[in-house]
């Protein structure tokens, strides 16, 4: 089993949404025995909280179930994921203080993977939904693909 662990701040806007499409394109390939997705917020702000309205409309709009998703926050059993996908730097940071994993490649920001390397913008402050899961579902392409080559799944 490969486990991958999205962490924004909330994990109300950016990381469910990353789960979400993550978890749809793992479906689509039928590598949902192979390959399981989770989410967590640095902060226990909205700890128990459904996502974001705005990120339950976007994905609704496109057809990808939230149901059953309940914001978390990080834990140092976390380590235990194979990729944690932090979505902006402070992200990073935070997760390697909250983990005390700071040489381990493992933990590394979303869209560095992609020709962007930047943090995903932030919905809970920009309001665009829309940015935010176009970046999401370019980032998870690319990430799926990383994972398949890594572990000889293609
Ligand atoms: P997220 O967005 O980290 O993408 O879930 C935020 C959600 C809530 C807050 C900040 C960012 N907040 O300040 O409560």
């Amino acid at each position: 089993m490969i486990r991958v662990l999205f962490v924004c701040l909330g994990n109300i806007c950016r990381s469910p949404m990353a789960e979400a499409v993550m978890r749809d394109l793992v479906e689509k390939r039928g590598l949902t025995l192979q390959i399981k997705v989770d989410s967590a917020g640095t902060s226990n702000w909205h700890a128990g909280e459904p996502p974001h309205k705005g990120t339950r409309e976007k994905l609704k709009e496109m057809s990808i179930s939230t149901s059953g998703m309940v914001s978390r926050q990080l834990r140092t059993s976390d380590l235990e994921f194979e990729y944690i996908v932090c979505m902006d730097a402070s992200n990073v940071e935070n997760t390697r203080d909250m983990l005390r994993a700071y040489e381990d490649t493992k933990i590394f920001r979303f869209l560095d993977l992609t020709s962007h390397k930047k943090d995903v913008p932030d919905p809970w402050y920009t309001g665009n939904f829309q940015e935010t899961y176009e970046l999401c579902v370019e980032g998870c392409e690319v990430l799926l693909g990383r994972i398949l080559e890594e572990h000889g799944l293609e």
